[in-house]
């Protein structure tokens, strides 16, 4: 076959007679894919294709605990969900068949397979990648890029794009594995607001069921839980429940719906016979698995939300242990001999299959568990979605342990039961950055870690990094010291209050990034290697990373370290609390950061939309505007802010927003309003420009608005003024 030569296309493909693929880009000649078609392996439960790759920079395909750039050291990334703890070198929670090569020059490729029976990737150092699955089909998709930004909007635009979230879960959340009352709850969040900490979102675990059983809570030891509940409504906040995948079985008939109304319609996952599998999860006997491939279900399950809802009115779900985790391998009795429960080729751990998990023989409506064990939790996450969506009538918010690619649709996902130690709160990062080449920007981890007891200095440290995940969390086990910010002394409270302030401050750009990547499937934070391509010193930067384009987190990550030594691509930056510039030839700085403090810098070229920060998100929304004008070199910066009610369904469908954009150019910014459909107050207080020496007088439509300085920054005195007035605001 001659390759094409159409003109729009980056790609050539070439595919001689004996089967040799060849697709290149155009530009530049690189490998995007190379394979010998006549080594492919297609049977029954193995198949094999392998191509090299442009590079050794490559990143994606997890979930695993690892830093973002992958060993090619013959390094093996097994993909199958399960629910043990992270650890290295072993498959994880979710299953994201999906990744990013980096070509010499600075392109980027795609690579999807879109496959979701278990699988290895084995990365070769010639560079090469085989991709081993041991069913489904070889259905390869390829992404040209060219900017890695470009695959990632090309891959979501197959899979789907993240959820829009609702204003509120912006805001910080606390948890914790062992409330065990609604009084123990109440005095968590009690001395947290008493401490001035914003808090936005109380959650609970599985202790304030009623005998571990979903849809309910405990009637004693939670007895006052709806209530509470409205309390937290009245006071601008929000509520987040548990539900397992799995429900109990052997209740008393006619005492519990979800197991009456699933046998009625028979949609319980079967064994080889035909009886319900029974597993163990947390119900006091044994646990049947609603089969959510099969179309009853998803009826089923936004019954129960519904009726759940009647008694408690949740605002989200965090839908748990939906690999689904089984503390039984296989079931009750075990699992059949079959090619499915022992395949000849096992991916990842020399462990069967149904360890910790269902029979892979099970029996879903159109296929057995070995083919729909990757896919349950996105099953479930979608039917969960549109069953809260119907009841509440506004953005659901669901966090989902599991997941599958394009799972981002319908749920975040946090990266599970980490340990409280240094090393793990490193992999946060990783884990954040990998999920948004997902598409999955809503993910955060357990800020102080969930396993084992944390030390006050890592906690302080956590709380600062914790506070630039997008979602923001702090959760630990039952069996660990209360480790909420108000339970320590003045580090651990005054490093939350101040990184929450800043994140709070931030909210309407953050907000704009989660706007981007719901609609052009942007992420919303970024590693360094996607703002500069080529540079090539960003490549395996993962212990600093971007929100959008224009906002670096430079965290401490290491015991008794005050300073980081953070690297900055060329440009300007600016420190965003002080304002001080940093003109950078691509080389590292030294920061400083005692206890409370988090180095937060501004990308010259940027104009962030600010809102002052309050209590709540609630309360902040209702808070005046500030606009930071960070420079560049050549005086230019740019931005732009999406704001709507943060709560009402499909408000960009509708066009029910206000978009507005930002350009600064020399001593002028005119602001453009290109979508005034939000009826909204949107007052301005203040706008600081980063970059310039001295003003001496300032105008805003021509009317003289005071500005000072302050120290290393001006600022212009903007009240009196709206964003949703088109603005010049000139100094000179
Ligand atoms: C496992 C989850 O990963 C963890 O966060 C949770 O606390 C426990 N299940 C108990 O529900």
């Amino acid at each position: 076959m001659k390759s094409k030569k159409e003109k729009n296309e980056l790609y050539l493909v070439n595919l001689t007679s004996d089967g040799s693929l060849l697709i290149t880009r155009k530009s530049s000649g690189a490998i995007v894919f190379q394979t010998e078609l006549s080594r492919l392996v297609y049977s029954d439960q193995f198949l094999q294709i392998s191509s090299y790759t442009a590079s050794k920079y490559l990143y994606g395909f997890g979930e695993h605990k690892e830093g973002i750039l992958k060993s090619f050291n013959w390094n093996r990334l097994t993909l199958f969900n399960q629910g043990d703890l992270p650890v290295p070198n072993r498959n994880l929670y979710g299953t994201h068949p999906f990744y990013l090569v980096v070509e010499p020059g600075g392109n980027t490729n795609g690579v999807f397979l879109f496959n979701s029976n278990a699988m290895d990737a084995l990365l070769q150092p010639t560079p090469a990648i085989t991709l081993r699955s041991i069913g489904g089909i070889l259905d390869l998709f390829i992404m040209l890029g060219p900017t890695p930004t470009d695959v990632v909007k090309q891959y979501t635009s197959i899979v789907g794009r993240t959820f829009m979230p609702p204003y509120w879960s912006l805001g910080f959340h606390i948890c914790k594995y062992g409330y065990f009352s609604l009084n123990k709850t109440i005095e968590v969040l009690e001395r947290n607001l008493a401490a001035d900490i914003p808090i936005d979102v109380q959650w609970h675990d599985i202790d304030f069921m009623h005998r571990n059983l979903d849809f309910t809570y405990d009637p004693v030891d939670f007895k006052g839980l709806p209530e509470f509940v409205e309390k937290l409504h009245n006071d601008g906040r929000h509520y987040v429940a548990m539900i397992s995948p799995g429900v109990s079985d052997v209740e008393e008939p006619n005492t519990y719906a979800p197991y009456d109304e699933g046998k009625k319609l028979d949609l319980f996952v079967k064994d080889v016979n035909g009886s319900y599998i029974h597993g163990k999860v947390w119900n006091t006997n044994y646990t049947v698995f609603p089969d959510f491939s099969n179309p009853k279900t998803p009826p089923y399950w936004a019954k129960q939300f519904d009726v759940y809802h009647l008694k408690l009115h949740y605002d989200g779900i965090w839908i748990d242990m939906n690999e689904p985790l089984n503390f039984l391998n296989g079931s009750d009795v075990g699992c059949p001999d079959s090619p499915l429960e022992d395949p000849q080729y096992l991916p990842g751990r020399p462990y069967p299959l149904r360890t910790l998990t269902l029979c892979m023989t099970a029996k879903h409506l159109k296929t057995e568990h070995y083919n729909e064990h990757n896919l349950l939790a996105y099953r479930e996450a979608h039917a969960t979605y549109n069953a809260i969506r119907d009841v509440r009538k506004k953005r659901p918010f669901i966090i989902s342990r599991a997941t599958f690619s394009g799972q981002g649709q319908w749920s975040g996902h946090w990266s599970g039961d980490i340990t409280s130690n240094w090393e793990d709160m490193r992999y946060t990062i990783p884990s954040m950055l990998m999920f948004n080449f997902y598409g999955m920007s809503m993910i955060g981890s357990d800020i102080c870690g969930f396993r084992l007891n944390v030390t006050e200095d890592l906690c302080a440290r956590w709380q600062s990094l914790g506070a630039f995940y997008p979602f923001s969390r702090n959760h630990n086990d039952f069996d660990t010291f209360e480790q909420d910010p108000a339970a320590w002394g003045p580090d651990v409270i005054d490093a939350t209050k101040n990184s929450l302030r800043t994140r709070y401050y931030l909210l309407p750009y953050l907000y704009t990034l989660f706007y981007k990547s719901h609609i052009f499937g942007e992420t919303v934070i970024r590693p360094l290697f996607f703002e500069f391509p080529d540079d090539a010193n960003t490549y395996s930067i993962d212990e600093e990373f971007l929100w959008g384009p224009s906002l670096m987190i430079l965290p401490i990550l290491y015991e008794n370290a005050v300073k980081v030594d953070a690297y900055f691509p060329k440009g300007v930056w600016y420190d965003f609390y002080s304002g001080k510039s940093m003109k950078s030839k691509g080389e590292k700085f030294t920061l400083e950061a005692n206890i409370t403090h988090i180095n937060v810098a501004v990308r010259g070229g940027a104009i962030l939309p600010l809102q002052l920060p309050g209590k709540t998100t609630v309360e902040s929304r209702t808070n005046a505007f500030d606009l930071l004008i960070a420079l560049d070199e050549n005086n230019a910066a740019t931005g732009e802010l999406y704001w709507d009610d943060g709560d009402s369904l499909d408000t960009y469908e509708n066009e029910n927003y206000n978009l507005i954009s930002f350009s600064a150019k020399d001593n002028v910014t005119t602001t453009k309003v290109l979508k005034n459909k939000y009826i909204s107050i949107m007052d301005l207080n203040e706008v600081k420009i980063f970059g310039i020496d001295t003003i001496k007088s300032a105008t805003i439509n021509n009317e003289s608005v005071p500005s000072y300085s302050n120290s290393n920054y001006w600022i212009v005195n903007a009240t009196g003024f709206s964003l949703l007035d088109e603005l010049t605001i000139s100094w000179t």
